[in-house]
């Protein structure tokens, strides 16, 4: 195992989006003489301003650089590579309405673009074997509970088939399958974690909980697919990104990890307490059609995270209470987040179910 020990120098790939930015404020937070390079490639999700507190602070800022490119431009990742003691890879088109309707982003980060950071691990690897460099890096996959599809009972455990349901968890999917294959063929360091959905500061509003957290303080209808009785494991941001932390560190080269959250709920349940957070009334929630193939629940044995030492630290309410405060101090974060395209993908998703739409039952 060649575990990056404090002071290592580490390559965030995707790390101006919202678990990736949570991951490096906490790593270079630790001031143990780690480094950090980020690469990304600034999609409408990615956002330097999710690392201002960083740039910021001149001690961080020392260990910091910032490099914006695509993971899938070998020429941008060769001397990232070369440079670096661990490759930790969070980039990732990431929301599953996007690839239901637009897949092709999807596959080329997800599989090209994670295709090209093993080759350069591969050349790195080689060059350690030859003894040009002192060590290997380690490579650390972030992937998802939606790899294992909807699990109707019980909780998925590492050693389950893989049966993604959605553009994006089929990418996730293969983008992990690459990096066994990679880990067994060529005798890569590799770990893979399989987070659970994640919320907290810094989360694009187009996902449930700031979509609807941002929603409501704009007194705009909160469109709930379908029947709203999915169920979802909450895991706090700050939890998921000391996880992935604890995992590069510890973790067994060739292992997967799931990541559980701390709170499995209906997102019905998760909207009572947001609108009680809001102060605002349920009225406006709106049953609107269904996601199609929505994955209607996922649960993770955490058991080998567990033994590997690692306890999520934060509670939903407390988190979820912080998260509203966050966005509600946080006007301008969101509403900035809330350019580029997001008129023409929030009519795109939401305009023909939200004129279909009808009073959501209170409760059920
Ligand atoms: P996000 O969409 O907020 O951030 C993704 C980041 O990757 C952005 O900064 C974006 O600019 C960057 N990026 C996208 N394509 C890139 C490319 N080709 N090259 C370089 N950078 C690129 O996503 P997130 O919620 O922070 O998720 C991070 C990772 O965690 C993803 O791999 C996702 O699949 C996984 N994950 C997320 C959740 C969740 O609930 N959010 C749960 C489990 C796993
Ligand atoms: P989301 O935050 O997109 O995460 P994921 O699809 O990765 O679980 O959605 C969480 C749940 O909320 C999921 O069951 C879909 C549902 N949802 C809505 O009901 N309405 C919405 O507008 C969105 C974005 C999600």
């Amino acid at each position: 195992m060649t575990a990056p020990g404090p002071a290592a120098h580490l390559l965030v790939c995707g790390g101006a989006g919202f678990i990736g930015s949570c991951f490096v404020r906490d790593v270079l937070g630790r001031r143990d003489g780690t480094r950090v390079t980020v690469l990304d490639k600034l999609t409408y999700a990615g956002n330097r301003a999710n690392l201002g507190d960083v740039e910021a602070d001149a001690e961080m800022a020392s260990r910091f650089a910032f490099v914006r490119g695509d993971i899938a431009d070998a020429s941008a990742v060769a001397p990232l590579a070369a440079a670096n003691d661990a490759i930790v890879n969070f980039a990732a088109e990431s929301h599953v309405d996007r690839s239901i309707l637009e897949p092709a982003a999807f596959l080329r980060t997800g599989v090209d673009g994670v295709h090209v950071l093993l080759e350069a691990l591969r050349r790195e690897t080689e060059r350690a074997r030859r003894s040009e460099r002192a060590m290997a890096p380690r490579f650390l996959q972030v992937s998802t509970d939606e790899v294992y599809g909807s699990v109707d009972e019980g909780s998925s455990v590492e050693s389950d088939a893989l049966a993604p349901r959605s553009p994006y968890a089929a990418a996730k999917a293969a983008g992990e399958l690459l990096v066994r294959a990679y880990h067994v063929t060529y005798g890569l360091d590799v770990v893979i974690t399989r987070g659970s959905n994640t919320y907290g500061p810094f989360h694009h509003p187009e996902k449930l909980i700031p979509l609807f957290v941002t929603n409501a303080l704009d007194d705009l209808p909160l469109p709930l697919y379908g029947d709203g009785l999915q169920r979802r494991d909450w895991l706090h941001v700050s939890d998921h990104a000391g996880a992935i932390a604890h995992v590069l560190a510890r973790g067994a080269a060739g292992e997967v990890y799931n990541v559980p959250g701390s709170a499995e709920l209906t997102n019905r349940e998760v909207v009572v307490r947001l609108l009680a957070l809001l102060d605002k009334p349920w009225s406006l929630v709106r049953t609107v059609a269904d996601r199609p193939g929505h994955d209607r629940r996922y649960a993770m044995d955490g058991r080998r995270l567990g033994e590997l030492g690692w306890v999520n630290q934060v509670g939903f309410d407390e988190g979820l209470a912080a998260t509203v405060a966050w966005y509600r101090d946080h006007e301008p974060w969101w509403r900035a987040a809330r350019g580029g395209d997001w008129d023409a993908y929030y009519a795109r998703q939401y305009a023909a179910r939200l004129a279909t739409s009808s009073a959501a039952e209170p409760s059920r």
